[in-house]
């Protein structure tokens, strides 16, 4: 049985028109005015409404084991959450231990996938070299659907991809047309600074942000730009947090580097001062990498999204509950890093960036949904109201509004870094794969539905800087 929503004014990336949009066998079957309603088919009223492509999350960590215990929000609940918020889409992360095959890696993250509720994709992180990585690169962007790969410049002693593995991996990532992505921040030095911040008795939540400074981002953020420049392959820069990152990235753009860059909304909303109060709890609730900023670095992100230098919007959603982040309570290297967000990330840009004027509503559609599946080679199956197109939607009431809280979110975790935030402007209804599956406050779901979606190499955008390497090749390409 189809759905039918009718009535409402279609929001893409491009425009905004009246027009119902009649879903089939999961897809976009017509779009159109005044379209007849199909015998049988669900009817859902948008009068007043926007309807949006769902959202993409680029970044998330479901059910990841990292530093010592498991993310609380698994595959089921995850997506369940993103889908009670719109986002009808993530990209989440394998990410093998260091010397263990990519491949292994990547067959258990799709086991422990198979719960999803939502459709989903993966990145995979290179945390070491061999010969074995390369060849296993090949097999999964050739064989499995992955397209970009995932680099860790910090977590020393863990997952940190040195300069050998960067310049092997982006190299690896060329010749299979995949994109490279970092986690910018310089591990050597966020290894020494909380040595020395521990040493010296500060050993709270506090010494977080201290261990882990802007100018360590900043220099990773040049590291891998230039790198990438060299190899000349594009690179994407997940969770960009500070001016100095941010300003690395707009450089390497205004000088004709392909750099995409992407920021949090909790990096857009949420300041440092979160890391000062006194209750262990609400302190460590916040500890993430990179850390929340000063409240200055936020204007400057704003602004990154607005300009276009910062392309998409994501969460790295990362959930660990009170009983985890006391894992730290005498160290703080030892609070396990992440937060969540999954579920708030459209309401909350749609709050303090369409209301605010910061950005139009096609942009916000950019932000939250078309270009991630541009940059990501999804798109127009993702990302789109086409026909043909997945039918992956949200219908969105910009007069609703909720009060953000951990008490009432679908999120598996004890604590919303929204918290107490009020905001207008959320997801009505959200629709999956031409099923209604948010609806009115309530979650209509199905264990396993979700489909890993398979991204094929190649981006458009491989074709365009092709082009700039015939006539000036890299360093590493004979001449
Ligand atoms: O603190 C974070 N961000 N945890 C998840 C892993 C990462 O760095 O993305
Ligand atoms: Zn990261
Ligand atoms: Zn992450």
């Amino acid at each position: 049985m189809g759905v039918i929503i009718k009535g409402g004014t279609a929001v893409t990336a491009e425009q905004s028109f009246k027009a119902d949009v009649y879903c089939e066998d999961g897809r976009i079957a017509q779009v159109g005015l005044d379209l007849d309603t199909p015998t049988g088919a669900e009817v859902v009223d948008a009068g007043g409404q926007f309807v949006m492509p769902g959202g993409i999350d680029p970044h998330t960590h479901m059910q990841l084991p990292f530093m010592g215990t498991v993310a609380s929000e698994d595959f089921y609940t995850g997506t369940a959450a993103g889908l009670a918020g719109g986002t009808t889409c993530i990209i989440d992360f394998v990410i093998p231990a260091p010397q263990t095959s990519l491949l292994s890696a990547f067959h258990q993250w799709r086991e422990w996938a198979q719960k999803s509720v939502s459709d989903y994709a993966f990145h995979v992180a290179v945390t070491w070299w061999d010969d074995s990585v390369h060849q296993d690169m090949g097999t999964l962007v050739q064989e499995h659907g992955v397209n970009s790969f995932k680099h860790f410049m910090a977590y020393k002693g863990a997952i940190m991809a040195d300069d050998e593995v960067l310049v092997n991996s982006f190299t690896r990532a060329w010749e299979l047309g995949a994109l490279p992505t970092v986690h910018a921040e310089n591990g050597e030095l966020v290894w020494q600074l909380q040595r020395k911040l521990m040493e010296s008795g500060i050993t709270g939540p506090e010494g977080h942000p201290q261990s882990r400074p802007p100018e360590v981002e900043g220099e990773a953020a040049n590291r891998a730009i230039r790198i990438a420049q060299a190899l000349k392959t594009p690179v994407y820069l997940v969770h960009v947090s500070a001016k100095e990152s941010l300003g690395e990235v707009i450089r390497a753009r205004n000088e004709g580097q392909r750099v995409f860059g992407e920021v949090l909304a909790g990096h857009l909303l949420v300041d440092d001062s979160v890391y000062l109060n006194t209750d262990f709890d609400t302190a460590a609730a916040h500890v993430m990498s990179p850390p929340f900023r000063p409240k200055g670095h936020q204007e400057a992100l704003w602004r990154g999204l607005q300009s276009g230098n910062l392309q998409t919007t994501a969460t790295d959603h990362c959930c660990f509950c009170a009983d985890q982040k006391a894992m730290g309570k005498d160290d703080f290297t030892k609070i396990p890093n992440g937060t969540g967000g999954v579920e708030n990330r459209m309401e909350v840009l749609w709050h303090a960036g369409v209301n605010t004027g910061k950005l139009t509503m096609n942009e916000f559609v950019r932000v939250t949904s078309t270009n991630a599946a541009q940059i990501f080679n999804m798109y127009p199956r993702k990302g789109s109201i086409s026909v043909g197109a997945d039918a992956d939607l949200v219908i969105w009431d910009p007069e609703a509004s909720k009060t953000i809280s951990a008490k009432t979110h679908h999120q598996n975790v004890d604590y919303n870094i929204f918290e107490g935030m009020t905001v207008r402007g959320t997801a009505s209804h959200t629709i999956s794969q031409g099923k209604v599956v948010f609806k009115d406050g309530e979650l209509f779901v199905e264990r396993g539905a979700g489909r890993y979606i398979e991204r094929p190499p190649f981006a458009p955008y491989f074709d365009a800087i092709a082009k700039v390497r015939d006539q000036n090749p890299p360093v590493f390409v004979e001449r």
